[in-house]
Parts: C-alpha cells; structure tokens; sequence
C-alpha cells in the first residue's frame, strides 16, 4: 500500500500568510535552503485511485491539483478520495470538508464521537454539509479494535486516543475527553507492516508508546522544536504543551522517545511542522541533529511504500 504526505505543515502553512519568522522569509525571498508546505494532511491507498483522506485541510485543492492520483477521472464527476478520517476537529484538519461539497454522494467520513460532536455544534460543518453533499459519519471506536474503510479491504485502522488538546472552539479544550485527539495505526494486512501517524501528540504513555514500538513507519507530531518556541519569537503566550505538542528537543523531548524505540529499521519522519521550527531549514543545525539520530523531516509530496 502507498501512504503520502499532501500536507507536511501544521495550522498556518509555510509560509504562514501573516507570518514573518526568519523561515517564512526566507521562503518569500526564495531562500534554497527552505521549502514552501501546505497543511496537514496524508492520504493512503491500496490500488492507487481509491485514497482514504486523513485530514481535510484548508490546503486539500491545492493538494488535489498536484496530486494526480487523487483524480483518477473514470466519470464525468469523480475524486480518488474514497472516505475522508479525522484525527481530530482542529480547523487545520477539517476546514477542508466544506471544499468537498461538490461530491454528488454523501461523503463517508470517519471520526471519534468527540470530534463528531464538536464538528455537529461549535464548528458545524456536518449540518452544514447537509445542505450539500451530506456526510455518512462513521465512528471510530476508541477500545482499540481495528476498523475498516470500504474500498481498502487489507487495510486495517486503529485509533491510539492520545494526550493532546481539542481546538479552542471546543467545549473540550480544558476537560479533555477520550478521542479528542488520536493517533492512527494504520496496517498493510497482506504483509504486516504498519505505519503510525499521530500530528498532534502531547505526550507518549504506554499504548502509544507501544503503538509506536510496533510501527515500520513514524509520522509523528514535528511541531515545534523547544517547548517555548513562540513564546521566545514573541509570537504567542502559548507553550507547545499547552497546545498539546510534545517538542522535540530537550531531556523528555520527541527525540529522546524516539531514540528509545527497539527498532532500528524503522523510518522516524516528524510531520506538522510549525512554520517557526528550525528544522524547517536544510543547513540547519537542528536538522542536522536530527539526522544524527536517523530522523527525517516530511515534506509535501514524500510518499511511502509499506
Ligand atoms: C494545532 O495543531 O495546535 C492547531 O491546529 C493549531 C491551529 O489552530 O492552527
Ligand atoms: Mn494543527
Ligand atoms: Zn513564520
């Protein structure tokens, strides 16, 4: 099965369209050593016309354009994107519903009941998709039982709920609720090899930690680089952690979680990048951290076999 990466950055894009960080001028002046990105979002396929979105971001017709597989053109109105699943409700990850709405049948969607909720009230993008397409809500259950989506049959998901945090619409912002945030385990059945997605990941507890232990592939949560990343450009008052980001640099930092893993033949790729990350740059000195310790940065476009 193919997994690719349509959106390598987090809420904002790269360069963020308010934003005058070092990093998104240098992709203004047209820096070599940075790479423009689009929100986040993946999407996986089997036989590569029938995709699962995960994530619909605010960038998904830009992503659509430059992804010819997602336009597999077998009807007059047609879309390779066969089901849409939603890791949480934040507006990066959803605001591109409303972009589907030309669909002529009801858009099946997976997500947690959460997530559903806040999607149905605060944000109501279900109910408002109801005058258009209209949308086949699935949930997803959180007990960790491995679920399927039509059209993927040797596919399976698994949600991993995760510590992260809910949107700030979200009655659940500061009383978290189980499925605000997951993680996906997402696994090829016919060779048993599976790939671990989680862009928002506060904290690593033991099932995610396990989850990750029996991943081949990490796309794990590459927001910010120090904990006080905004606060120190002057940018936000808000640390990593209170926006439910574990950063990666420090004694308890993503990095350090990483290199515990037993594995070393799998592949660790940091996904939702915070246009202010250093990481961000090629000549970096961070990047070149990381590639010490076998990590790599995703970028719009990279596309994974497993
Ligand atoms: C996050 O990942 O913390 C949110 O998507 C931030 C945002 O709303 O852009
Ligand atoms: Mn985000
Ligand atoms: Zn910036």
């Amino acid at each position: 099965m193919q997994l690719k990466v349509l959106g390598s950055s987090a809420g904002g894009g790269f360069p963020q369209w308010n934003c005058n960080c070092g990093n998104c001028r240098a992709v203004r002046r047209a820096d070599p050593a940075v790479t423009a990105r689009t929100q986040s979002s993946i999407c996986v396929s089997e036989n590569g016309s029938d995709w699962v979105l995960i994530n619909a971001s605010p960038d998904i017709l830009q992503q659509v354009r430059t992804t010819p597989e997602l336009c597999p053109a077998r009807a007059p109105r047609d879309s390779g994107i066969a089901a849409v699943m939603l890791i949480d409700a934040q507006i990066d990850h959803t605001a591109g519903l409303l972009l589907l709405r030309e669909r002529t049948a009801p858009l099946p969607l997976y997500a947690t009941e959460p997530v559903w909720q806040d999607l149905s009230t605060r944000f109501p993008i279900g109910p408002m998709l109801d005058h258009y397409c209209g949308v086949d809500h699935h949930s997803i259950p959180l007990e960790g039982a491995p679920f399927h989506v039509a059209g993927l049959d040797a596919t399976s998901f698994t949600a991993i709920p995760l510590e992260s945090a809910a949107p700030p619409y979200s009655p659940h912002r500061h009383a978290p609720e189980p499925g605000d945030n997951i993680g996906l385990l997402i696994r090829n059945e016919s060779t048993g090899r599976q790939a671990f997605y989680a862009p928002g990941l506060g904290r690593i507890d033991a099932r995610t930690r396990e989850a990750m232990q029996g991943a081949d592939l990490l796309l794990v949560d590459g927001t910010f680089w120090r904990d006080d990343e905004m606060q120190r450009l002057g940018l936000s008052p808000k640390s990593a952690a209170e926006m439910g980001h574990l950063a990666q640099s420090g004694p308890h930092g993503m990095i350090s979680h990483l290199d515990a893993l037993a594995s070393d033949t799998c592949r660790k790729v940091l996904i939702h990048i915070n246009n202010t990350n250093p990481i961000l740059r090629d000549d970096s000195p961070e990047r070149a951290e990381l590639a010490h310790h076998g990590i790599e940065v995703a970028h719009d476009g990279m596309t994974f076999n497993f």
